[in-house]
């Protein structure tokens, strides 16, 4: 199979496997998701900590053929090309506003990032990958998803399923399908503040 190697997942340091075994595919089955794996998906991201314990994540999925292709109207060409096989489409939004009082949270977009993140590694533990997007037309998701810009945040679109065949994608795509490396630790956390000292990566 063409790719780089599984090798460059290897942790530098011993650390839980569900780390190195998320990763984001884009050769999907588009075989229907049962209903409790669905559930589960969002129960994980449900328990995520965030500022206040506000919550201002929301997710919005859809799952039949109807709902998805207005979901997949929204993403750029590239990722309609594979994203659209997915049997479970979703954007994560973040909610601009604490509810009480009105004040801006400039935390919500971190709090979202730990939800999907938990999606996404739920995802592995029911034999599932989930592959989050940049690449939509914001205008259009904002129109598609009838939610206003003044209240939310979009901050991505996810593609979840069981994972399929690289064999199947096209060429251009079918090349960068395996799971791909990091910088080193040096480059993630230092002690050495203030960071004038830090190297440009
Ligand atoms: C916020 C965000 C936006 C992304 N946008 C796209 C995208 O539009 N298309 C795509 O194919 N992958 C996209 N990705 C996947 C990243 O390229 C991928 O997560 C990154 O290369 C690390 O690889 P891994 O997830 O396989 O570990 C995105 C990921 C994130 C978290």
């Amino acid at each position: 199979m063409a790719g780089k190697p599984l090798n460059e997942r290897i942790a530098e340091v011993e650390v839980d496997s569900m780390f190195t075994d998320r990763w984001s595919p884009r050769a999907f089955l588009s075989d229907p998701l049962p209903a409790h794996q669905i559930n589960a998906l969002f129960e994980a991201a449900r328990w995520a900590p965030s500022c206040f314990n506000e919550q201002p994540w929301l997710f919005v999925y859809a799952t039949e053929p109807e709902q998805r292709g207005k979901l997949v109207s929204v993403l750029v060409e590239k990722n309609q090309r594979w994203a659209a096989k997915c049997p479970l489409l979703m954007f994560v939004l973040a909610r601009r506003q604490f509810k009480e009082g009105g004040r801006e949270n400039r935390h919500a977009p971190f709090d979202a990032g730990s939800a999907w993140m938990s999606l996404a590694l739920q995802a592995r533990r029911l034999g599932l990958y989930a592959h989050a997007m940049a690449g939509f037309s914001l205008k259009k998701a904002y129109e598609v998803l009838g939610v206003s810009e003044e209240d939310y945040l979009i901050m991505a679109a996810i593609a979840v399923g069981r994972k399929g065949d690289a064999d199947q994608l096209p060429e251009d795509l079918r090349i960068m399908e395996s799971p791909n490396a990091r910088k080193p630790p040096a480059e993630v956390a230092t002690d050495k503040f203030p960071l004038a000292q830090m190297p440009k990566v």
